[in-house]
């Protein structure tokens, strides 16, 4: 009823160019008809294959990953023409298996977008190719997608989340802090200033040979040390957060980690075991590594927290943080950031685990965020580059600095 209404009063002086537009604005078919804008989003930025289908009010109609994690974790890290290959050779399936979920075809979607920057330039270029290709034989829109901006817009998917707020996004290959303002509208306020966390974690795993570990042969690193640090004691290592004296949001993760290969070294002279043996400490060093991973993130974040208060760019009393990226499914990480969402009257916020790793949701509903806000449509693909480096909006660290905002001492009981 509602949709006649609505079509009586658009075709209430119908011309055939108007008809055909409403119809084209409502994925117009013979025998279908679709009340939605439909996006199909495609990730190839790192080592996952991943598509999915998302509508305009954010169903997910289809979607499905291939992920090289395995693959990387014998290598023992990202090998970028092996992460290439394995895009070029899973793609094809993993788009059209997304499609034919969503039971959408190709002709139905609305637009195409696709993750071109930032990221591994292999990696991104299969993407990008192969989207170009679906784009020029379906004649349909492209949407260019900044890996960062999915990963911060996708609580929007999941929870009913205003403009602004603020975000973290921690991952293997990322680490910043962000005022989201709007849907490209980023104020960066700190960042790594080497390693991400992610990839930190990953090599504590490594240099403490997880992989041999029963429990957690199959685990990525950070997750390895999650699960292991449950069965450590903390307290056995006292390894302190990086840059301590620094009074701005930035991050660094390279110095915790050479202290913890030193430590580690000694360990095994200590223990008397071969590098590649697995230690009797392990789990106490995850315990630690851990906890001082977690303290030097929610430090830096409460300092945004208060520099975005002071500054008036966020609600005193009502503001959001969000949590995303592959570390923050770490549950000992994110209970460490509910201590500082508390000491500020924040709520806190992360999407589903699935939602925080990479996928081809983020990349779809972004894709729907763009087309909604009419931002970075392309028709014409001309000229169309993917990005391995691009920061994320306005970076105003320097300012963040500059305030050298004191930041109350919390107790991290977790
Ligand atoms: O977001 P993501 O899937 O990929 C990018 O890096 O963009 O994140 C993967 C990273 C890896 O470094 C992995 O070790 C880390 O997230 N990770 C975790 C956990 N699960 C995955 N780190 C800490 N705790 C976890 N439970
Ligand atoms: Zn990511």
């Amino acid at each position: 009823m509602l949709i006649l209404n609505k079509t009586a009063r658009v075709f209430s002086n119908p011309s055939k160019r108007k008809i055909y537009e409403y119809l084209r604005s409502f994925n117009f078919h013979p025998g279908k008809v679709f009340l939605h804008k439909l996006v199909l989003g495609i990730e190839t930025s790192c080592d996952d294959t991943a598509a999915a289908v998302v509508d305009e009010t954010g169903n997910v109609l289809g979607e499905a990953i291939h992920s090289q994690t395995e693959v990387h974790l014998k290598t023992g890290g990202i090998i970028p023409p092996v992460a290439q290959q394995l895009h070029r050779e899973n793609i094809q399936r993993i788009v059209q298996e997304a499609l034919s979920v969503s039971k959408v075809s190709p002709s139905e979607l609305s637009a195409i977008a696709t993750t071109i920057k930032p990221g591994l330039a292999l990696s991104l270029g299969v993407g990008l190719s192969f989207s170009l290709q679906l784009v020029d034989k379906f004649k349909k829109p492209f949407i260019p997608i900044h890996h960062m901006e999915a990963h911060a817009l996708t609580i929007r998917l999941t929870n009913k989340v205003e403009f602004p707020f603020l975000v973290l996004l921690i991952s293997g290959g990322h680490c910043l802090l962000a005022l989201v303002r709007g849907v490209s509208d980023f104020l960066l306020l700190g960042k790594s200033l080497d390693i991400a966390p992610g990839d930190m974690l990953d090599k504590v795993a490594r240099r403490l040979s997880l992989i041999k570990h029963p429990e957690c042969s199959t685990m990525s690193g950070g997750k390895a040390i999650e699960h292991l640090a449950k069965q450590g004691n903390k307290l056995h290592f006292d390894f302190k957060p990086p840059m301590q004296r620094a009074k701005n949001c930035d991050f660094s993760f390279t110095g915790l980690q050479h202290i913890i290969d030193k430590t580690v070294m000694q360990k095994e002279k200590e223990e008397g075991i071969e590098k590649g043996q697995i230690l009797s400490s392990a789990a106490d060093i995850a315990a630690a590594v851990q906890h001082t991973t977690a303290c030097h993130i929610a430090k830096r974040t409460h300092r945004a927290i208060l520099f975005c208060k002071q500054k008036a760019l966020l609600s005193q009393s009502n503001a959001v943080l969000v949590v995303s990226g592959g570390v923050a499914s770490n549950l000992y990480i994110r209970k460490a950031l509910e201590i500082v969402a508390n000491a500020t009257q924040c709520t806190l916020l992360c999407p589903p685990p699935k939602l925080c790793t990479d996928n081809g949701i983020m990349i779809a509903w972004n894709g729907i965020e763009r087309l909604r806000a009419g931002l970075g449509i392309l028709y014409d693909t001309e000229g169309i580059r993917y990005e391995p480096k691009c920061p994320l909006g306005i970076d105003i660290s320097k300012e963040v600095g500059e305030a050298a905002i004191k930041v109350p001492r919390l107790k991290m009981e977790i």
